[in-house]
């Protein structure tokens, strides 16, 4: 451990500390905190973490004048509750309740909007992170030494600990992946652990996608000028409550922040979702055709109507799931999604074929007239349904 004396000067002794700010309390009537740094923790469900996570951030943080703010995503379990008590009467705890919204990188994002401090780090609630190398990745950036630096488990010195193995592998595969697109030569893009300057987060703020889980990779790969990255080995400790949030969607909202970050420019990811989606409708449309046919004996009308009908709520519910994730309908909102997603794709199969003929009588070129005709409905039905089924 350093010196006081050789301390940068934002950080306090750990003596000052203890008789001034430790406590957040006010003195002389003015709040003695202002904190150097906050530590935004994304939560959803880990209420038992709340307790322990803040008692280690106080036990290792003593010297620093902290703040933690939690970004809970109004948890079914009751985590802000658990938050709000502590946010009584400490006054280094913040809590921000966002409802009806889900995601870790937009939790993050609203994290560092919601505080002033000059240094921010993120850190999971679940104690898998070694809160114990925060002031060692803090120094470097009171320093002036570095503008984000990053909990690391592949650097020596660092590990996955008790991560099963299945875990390591896709945590691996994707680390490359996404150093394949960044600038910056990290050994854990993937990390969920890391602390930047306040001017680096503001550099990036405007670009970052929020998309998913990587808010890391987001911030790395949307910076325009090469960060000054500092890395920090650390042993990632096993989860003992709660459940991990990390399913399989997450994999496919990694690959969706991908290509954002590659091909995003030039075709929004959310439309490429959609359209991948109808052309798997189109395959279910042919399937159910060829069922019906066989088994509804030959009532070509009656097949082909309820194979649009099967198609049409394939779609409906894949775009639910996968396009429009983080505005989810669920319950009897369905019942009205379906209705007002059937209504749109009508009026666009309609447009479609207006749009279409008219091509083909200038150019009797049947596919050409196909397709284009298909282009202009499939985009009439993806800004309606945004705006009126999914209300964005
Ligand atoms: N607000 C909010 N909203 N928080 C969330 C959400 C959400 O939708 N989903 C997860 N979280 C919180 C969790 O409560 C936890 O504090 C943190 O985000 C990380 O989620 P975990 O469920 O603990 O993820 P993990 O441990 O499986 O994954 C970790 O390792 C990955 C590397 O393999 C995370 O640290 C990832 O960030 C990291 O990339
Ligand atoms: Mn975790």
């Amino acid at each position: 451990m350093q010196q006081a004396d050789q301390l940068p000067t934002s950080v306090v002794s750990p003596l000052e500390a203890e008789t001034t700010v430790d406590a957040g309390q006010l003195k002389d009537g003015k709040p003695a905190l202002k904190p150097t740094l906050t530590i935004v923790v994304p939560t959803f469900n880990e209420r038992e973490n709340i307790e322990p996570l803040i008692e280690c951030l106080q036990r290792a943080l003593t010297g620093v004048d902290w703040e933690v703010l939690f970004v809970d995503d109004d948890s079914p379990d009751g985590t802000h509750q658990a938050v709000q008590e502590f946010c009584e009467h400490n006054p280094r705890v913040r809590l921000l309740r966002r409802i009806g919204r889900r995601g870790l990188s937009s939790a993050c994002i609203e994290g560092f909007l919601a505080c002033s401090s000059p240094f921010v780090a993120v850190i999971d609630a679940d104690m898998q992170h070694d809160e114990r190398c925060l002031v060692e990745m803090l120094r470097p950036l009171q320093n002036e030494e570095a503008d984000l630096v990053i909990g690391t488990r592949y650097a020596s010195g660092g590990s996955t600990g008790e991560l099963a193995s299945n875990r390591v592998l896709i945590s691996k595969l994707s680390s490359l992946a996404g150093k394949l697109l960044l600038k910056h030569d990290v050994s854990d893009p993937m990390s969920g652990f890391f602390m930047l300057n306040r001017k680096s987060m503001e550099s990036v703020i405007h670009d970052l996608s929020g998309v998913g889980f990587k808010i890391l990779i987001d911030i790395l790969s949307s910076s325009s000028k090469t960060l000054r990255v500092l890395e920090v080995p650390y042993q990632m400790r096993a989860r003992t409550r709660g459940d991990s949030k990390l399913d399989a969607l997450v994999a496919l909202e990694y690959l969706s922040l991908l290509l954002e970050k590659t091909l995003g420019r030039y075709i929004p990811v959310r439309f490429l979702s959609f359209v991948s989606v109808g052309a798997i409708g189109v395959l279910v449309h042919v399937f159910t055709l060829w069922f019906a046919h066989i088994h509804l004996g030959n009532d070509f009308v009656l097949s082909q109507s309820l194979a649009i009908l099967v198609a049409m709520l394939n779609n409906f519910l894949l775009n639910n799931i996968f396009t429009h994730r983080e505005r989810q309908l669920k319950g009897w909102q369905l019942l009205g999604g379906f209705a007002s997603f059937s209504l749109a794709c009508s009026i666009g199969a309609l447009f479609n074929v207006q749009f279409a003929s008219f091509i083909f009588e200038h150019s009797q070129v049947w596919w050409l007239s196909g397709i284009l005709g298909a282009t202009v409905g499939s985009i009439w039905n993806y800004a309606m349904t945004a705006k009126f089924t999914w209300k964005h």
